[in-house]
């Protein structure tokens, strides 16, 4: 609860379910490639609930994915990362113990609450260090 935020939903609102949309915003660096997106799975989820951000049209040969809470691409916002050479995970000031990226990209959050919906940005490093980015959007509704 941040004193700066202002929450669209009080805490005294019971949230009975939770929705979850994901629309996308996509930004390239190299509009060669093929279109990577972000996927939301499930589309609706309950608080206290697992979403798995999917990670389609990964770029070949990628060195790197580093995935941001929002759309601000700096350490303060860095929740975790994968490096594919070492198959290291690495964690960031944002991590909150209850997201894990794999090997694909895909970031799994657990237990979502309501501190979680935003955007998410996934940078991804590729080998030659030419990145892109690409966020995704969710928010959660309460019923
Ligand atoms: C999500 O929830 C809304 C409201 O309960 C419902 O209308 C919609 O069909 C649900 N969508 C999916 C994919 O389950
Ligand atoms: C990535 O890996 C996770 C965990 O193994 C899996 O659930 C998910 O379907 C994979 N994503 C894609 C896009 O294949």
């Amino acid at each position: 609860m941040g004193p700066l935020s202002a929450p669209r939903c009080t805490l005294h609102i019971t949230w009975k379910e939770l929705l979850l949309t994901a629309s996308l915003l996509i930004f390239w660096n190299s509009p060669t490639t093929a279109q990577v997106t972000i996927e939301a799975q499930p589309t609706n989820i309950s608080e206290g609930n697992d979403v798995l951000l999917l990670v389609h049209n990964l770029p070949k040969n990628p060195a790197a994915y580093i995935w941001y809470k929002g759309q601000i691409m700096d350490l303060q916002h860095y929740i975790t990362a994968y490096t594919i050479y070492t198959e290291r995970i690495i964690f960031g000031p944002a991590y909150s113990g209850r997201e894990t990226v794999y090997s694909n990209a895909s970031l799994l959050i657990q237990s979502v609450n309501q501190k979680d919906a935003g955007s998410y940005t996934v940078k991804i490093i590729k080998r030659g260090y030419r990145t892109e980015g690409v966020t995704g959007h969710f928010t959660l509704y309460g019923e």
